[in-house]
């Protein structure tokens, strides 16, 4: 479990191994993570709900991704870290595109995830041309969200369902090494799945993806309103408010600190204290 994972690796699991994917955004979550030995590490713009507080993805700045990106790669994950391009950091023009990408490679990205098929097809392969690895995001495209009138299930309808399966095949053309499938039937995600040369990952999709993604926080019971697809398999919020209040308690019963965790002066410190103070050391 030693050599680093690279984008050539997610490619050959297609079909043989399930892909495990899961998001970081700082150094000691990526620390825990990458000791059990996952696929692929997501600093995710969800960090803008996670971690940073807002109601949605789209106030994420370059910068905050940056931040993140960078401290996420500085645990060295032997996992493969992709970084979400944030809202309306590629949407404007193929330079920009490039210009951001590039930053974010700078902070450690091995490559980027782009929401959107078809009308982003030119930018992916853009990138991909320059050398960039681009992750693809499909079906509930969150920064979309006010286009698609709220985060609604993907592939219910014919409609809906043909425009999976057409982004799905932009995406794969226009050189993108995956693709991400949010929140869309499972019948959808079979049929792009099989489709498809290029791995599925999938989130709130079904099982018949490649590999599974799924956000930290939700997992580790740290999200306020989690998504319907999220599965909760421990709850650290006890064991933090536990932590908390028994600090509280003991500060205020002066238990804390006890004679670990604090430092004496030596005595001749302590007798220049005592006579130009005057103040006498008990302890
Ligand atoms: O931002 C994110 O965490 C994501 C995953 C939900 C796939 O895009």
């Amino acid at each position: 479990m030693s050599e680093k994972i690279t984008v050539r690796d997610i490619i050959k699991k297609k079909g043989k191994e399930k892909i495990i994917a899961i998001t970081s955004y700082d150094y000691p979550t990526t620390l825990l993570i990458d000791s059990v030995g996952v696929d692929l590490i997501l600093v995710g713009d969800s960090l803008g709900m996670t971690v940073l507080g807002y109601d949605s993805t789209l106030p994420v700045t370059l910068e905050d991704m940056i931040r993140h990106t960078a401290a996420v790669a500085r645990a060295r994950p032997r996992a493969l870290v992709v970084t979400d391009m944030p809202f309306m950091t590629y949407e404007s023009s193929k330079r920009d595109a490039l210009v951001n990408a590039a930053k974010l490679l700078r902070a450690g990205a091995e490559a980027v995830k782009i929401e959107g098929g078809i009308e982003y097809a030119d930018t992916i392969e853009t990138l991909v041309n320059a050398g960039i690895p681009v992750l693809g995001h499909i079906g509930l495209t969150p920064q979309r969200k006010n286009k698609l009138g709220g985060y609604r299930l993907m592939g219910k309808d014919p409609e809906s369902a043909e425009k999976v399966l057409e982004d799905a095949k932009a995406v794969e053309e226009a050189g993108a090494f995956a693709v991400v499938i949010e929140f869309t039937t499972a019948e959808v995600t079979k049929v792009v799945t099989e489709m498809l040369k290029i791995p599925t990952i999938g989130i709130g999709s079904g099982p018949y993806c490649d590999g599974q993604i799924i956000v930290i926080h939700d997992i580790i019971g740290l999200t306020q309103n989690p998504p319907p697809f999220a599965k909760k398999y421990v709850d650290v919020s006890p064991l933090i408010v536990e932590g908390v209040r028994r600090y509280k308690e003991e500060v205020l019963l002066g238990k804390f600190p006890s004679k670990e965790h604090y430092w004496h002066a030596p005595n001749d410190v302590r007798a220049y204290l005592k006579k130009k103070y005057e103040r006498d050391f008990y302890i």
